[in-house]
């Protein structure tokens, strides 16, 4: 007679079931063997579990042990297996008797040598397939219950350490399971507002109209002139994250082991800024284990690329079917893996390489060849994606100097929530949230323009020579321009200030 335990295992942002198996006897005494395809860390949780039911006051069998993870083609990753583990061996030998059935339930959790549990990543999608099963009760680690209990439904009972839950099982059940509360949405207290910057009115509006409809922006302009302290304040005007959202960018933190909240729940929009030595697993994910990458980790939020043209070019390149389909496909030997990837990517350059091209203080010293070969580090593809482009010049002393009251983040960030609002009762039958997650058919359908708007746009894509994702990346803008005047028709206005953001060919 084996013992049976259930545990699970993340592939991508999901988790599959795995079914630890332990038997003994049989073979080289004093032996264990963990078999599988279990990759080094499950091997090395044959000391740790060994460790773990000694020091828990158990006898570790003197026969030879073996445990099989199934199924066998499953990748199973990580220290999260040990629980399982130890509870079928414990289960095997009789420390916990036959006739308690564990079938029902999901244990995960690290073991430390003295027994006790460490928490462990990918706990959310683990639990949400527990939801999905109708498992009885999900058993994790204390600082893992608040993050699994986002399931909701599911019973999840906290464990301390080893002889705790043992002696739970064998009854009377003693663990008190861990409450639900409604998390509290709300965003971390932010650094940089708005107010503190001086002049750049134009900048401010963009990263409004940026930040109501998720729409991409450029920034160039000479050294010094502000464009990394704006985008600093961007993430003053983001709106709050709606509760499925905020599942969402927790399932990706939860399996990039970069949860730090302590209930569990990411509640603030994220904003990534990677440095452009950043390399290309590390930007779009994927690697050994394929993992989310920044452009995931970004979900929901801000990507923010600091010199722009410093990327080396075929990481933003790797960059443009995400900024398409706001999702990455990561191809392994094993099969497809999807990381979401749905982000306002926020972008800072010079326009040149010696940064004052265009500047009316100081001259320029690149040749036209070097400012060419300086522009054509960001592809066309690349461009064509970004729907506004900004220049920010330098603001003259007599601005800086100014006690000029500024309208504050609040401010602003109230007319982005109030615009989200219309966006989030246009799009409720559907998957998405903002203007620019729509698709061309429900661009046509929610864009319509009057005949006069209708003629400058057309006459706009024969002169500007406009892509067809340009018309309607320029359509999904003027919406998102018309939602924060709480129009809804798009206005000649309205459009005229989305084509006036798109990039000018040089
Ligand atoms: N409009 C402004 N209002 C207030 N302070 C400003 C403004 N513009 C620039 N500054 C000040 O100048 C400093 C430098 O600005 P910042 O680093 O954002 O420039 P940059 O445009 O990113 O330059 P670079 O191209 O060299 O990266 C800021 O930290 C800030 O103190
Ligand atoms: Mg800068």
């Amino acid at each position: 007679m084996s013992s049976k335990v259930f545990s699970a295992s993340v592939v991508g942002l999901d988790a599959e079931m795995v079914e630890v198996e332990a038997e003994t006897g049989g073979g080289e005494m004093g032996t264990f063997a963990i078999v599988g395809l279990p990759d080094k860390a499950v091997t090395e949780a044959r000391e740790r579990v060994k460790g773990a039911i000694k020091n828990s006051n158990f006898d570790f069998p003197k026969i030879r042990v073996t445990v099989n993870l199934a199924p066998a083609y499953l990748p199973k990753h990580g220290p999260s297996f040990d629980l399982p583990i130890a509870l079928s061996i414990l289960q095997k030998i009789g420390f916990i008797p036959e006739k308690i059935d564990l079938n029902n339930f999901i244990f995960i959790g690290e073991l430390a040598f003295s027994g006790d549990l460490r928490p462990v990543k990918g706990v959310l999608p683990i639990a949400l397939l527990a939801r999905r099963l109708g498992t009885a009760a999900l058993f994790v680690p204390e600082e893992n219950a608040a993050e699994a209990k986002l399931a909701k439904t599911v019973p999840v009972f906290p464990i301390k350490n080893l002889r705790q839950l043992v002696e739970h099982l064998r009854g009377p059940a003693f663990i008190a399971e861990h409450p639900y509360r409604d998390p509290e949405l709300f965003n971390v207290p932010i650094l940089y507002d708005m107010s503190q910057i001086k002049g750049q009115e134009h900048v401010k509006r963009a990263m409004e109209i940026a930040a109501a409809g998720g729409h991409n922006l450029l920034m160039f302009g000479p050294p010094g002139s502000g464009k990394t302290m704006l985008a600093k304040t961007f993430p003053s005007v983001l709106p709050d994250l709606n509760f499925e959202e905020a599942l969402e960018v927790t399932k990706i933190y939860s399996v990039a082991g970069k949860l730090k909240e302590k209930d569990g729940l990411v509640k603030s929009r994220p904003f990534r800024a990677p440095h452009h030595t950043a390399s290309n697993v590390a930007l779009v994910g994927g690697g050994a284990q394929p993992g989310p990458g920044e452009i995931s980790l970004a979900h929901r939020g801000v990507l923010f690329l600091d010199e722009f043209a410093e990327f080396p070019r075929p990481v933003l390149e790797a960059m443009r079917q995400p900024l398409e389909d706001g999702v990455i496909t990561v191809s392994r030997a094993a099969g497809h893996l999807d990381f979401p990837a749905k982000f306002i990517l926020l972008a800072s350059m010079n326009p040149c390489p010696c940064g004052y091209f265009g500047d009316r203080q100081k001259a320029c010293s690149c040749s036209a060849m070097q400012i060419q070969n300086y522009r054509k580090k960001i592809s066309g593809p690349i461009i064509d994606r970004i729907d506004m482009h900004l220049e920010v010049p330098r603001v003259d002393f007599k601005k800086l100097s100014e006690e000029l009251p500024s309208e504050n983040s609040a401010v602003i960030k109230k007319r982005v929530q109030r615009a989200r609002e219309i966006q989030a009762e246009r799009f409720k039958n559907e998957k998405i949230f903002t203007n620019s997650e729509m698709s061309s058919d429900k661009t046509r359908f929610c864009c319509n323009l009057d005949k006069e708007a209708k003629q400058i746009i057309s006459s706009a894509v024969e002169t500007l020579n406009l892509s067809a994702r340009a018309y309607f990346r320029i359509l999904k803008l003027a919406r998102t321009i018309a939602d924060l005047e709480e129009n809804p028709n798009i206005s000649v206005a309205n459009l005229a200030e989305a084509l006036q953001y798109r990039e000018k060919s040089t």
